[in-house]
């Protein structure tokens, strides 16, 4: 390789650096409540370790309601667990695009809660399992042996996501990224407000209810860039929205409801042993809402949805899983997505 040619030499001032550039030597700031997010963000900073788990004893719970308990937030971290890394992806975007100096710190805020989500699912598997990793466990009982075959299943279908997903990146605009964003972190923040409200483990309760109000953050966080950026948004922006937001609706059902099949590759029992799995879970004090409360609770999520998009003149896609009529969208498969947790 030539040696670096030393334009100093020859010049009072270096010629302009190529963008995008991945750092911006600037700290722009013209969104306030991006900055108010931001300090909430500190305040409310918290750490999965200084939970009350001396308050939690896995012993009192059979091998059965373990093992369904641990198939439960493994569901949870086949989305969690792909979240720092997705948001991590983002926050480096934001540097790209030289966004506001806000902008970098709440992607990194979330960068950061999205850790501490994960932390939560591996704290709870490895204690409920006695193992950290529930793919190389060796299941006790029936429920368990069913449980890892549907856990194989998820992960496999999570791992073609990721593969769209860092596709998506960088062809995207920030704009387009934040609906997706905004349609997981949605479908988060439900999640969480019924399992904080429901659950009667203590530990998991505290663990819910800081999550919860993570993702409200975020959900904040989206809505904030969206009302900066949408009333100038490009037309061809809005449809490739609306795909996003079906193919997000698909995707998440896999935690927010049951997955559908035509999207998830998983075989045709999948969904009755995931039901059979849950029940245990459900009699064993931890609360996961049965068929019809988790349709009806996706349905209203999506409606708030609709209510932010209707404000953009932005169509919302048909729901017929959930009863919401709208624009038809086909096609949509797993490596075309973006939503995240
Ligand atoms: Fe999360
Ligand atoms: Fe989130």
């Amino acid at each position: 390789m030539a040696k670096h040619e030393h334009l100093a030499k020859s010049m009072a001032l270096p010629p302009i650096t190529p963008q995008p550039n991945v750092y911006p030597l600037s700290w722009h700031a013209h969104t306030k409540k991006l900055e108010d997010i931001w300090d909430a963000a500190q305040r409310e900073n918290w750490d999965p370790k200084k939970l009350p788990w001396d308050t939690f004893d896995a012993s009192k719970y059979s091998w059965e309601e373990r093992e369904a308990i641990a198939y439960w937030w493994t569901i949870l971290s086949v989305f969690d667990a792909s979240a720092p890394p997705v948001f991590a992806a983002a926050f480096i975007k934001t540097y790209e695009a030289h966004e506001e100096d806000p902008v970098r710190r709440c992607f990194f805020s979330v960068t950061r809660d999205e850790q501490n989500h994960e932390q939560v699912c591996g704290l709870a598997i490895t204690k409920m399992l006695e193992h950290p990793d529930p793919l190389t466990y060796v299941p006790k009982t029936e429920i368990g042996r069913k449980a890892q075959r549907n856990a194989h299943w998820l992960y496999y279908n999570g791992g073609r996501y990721w593969n769209g997903y860092k596709n998506a990146v960088p062809k995207y605009s920030l704009a387009v990224l934040f609906s997706s964003f905004l349609m997981g972190e949605i479908a988060a923040a439900t999640i969480f407000h019924q399992m904080a409200a429901k659950c009667t483990e203590p530990v998991f309760k505290e663990a819910f209810r800081n999550i919860g109000r993570d993702e409200g953050r975020h959900m904040a966080i989206c809505l904030s860039l969206m009302e900066r950026d949408y009333p100038k948004m490009d037309l061809s922006d809005k449809a490739l929205i609306t795909k996003q937001v079906r193919a997000g609706f698909l995707f998440l059902s896999g935690v927010l409801f049951e997955p559908p099949e035509d999207f998830w590759d998983i075989p045709a029992d999948f969904v009755a042993w995931q039901r059979e799995i849950e029940t245990v879970a459900r009699n064993a004090g931890f609360f996961v809402p049965e068929y019809e409360a988790k349709k009806e609770n996706w349905k209203s999520a999506m409606l708030n949805l609709k209510g932010v998009l209707d404000k953009y003149g932005i169509p919302f896609p048909a729901i017929p899983e959930v009863g919401i009529t709208g624009e038809e969208i086909r096609d949509v498969d797993m490596v075309d997505i973006i939503p995240v947790f």
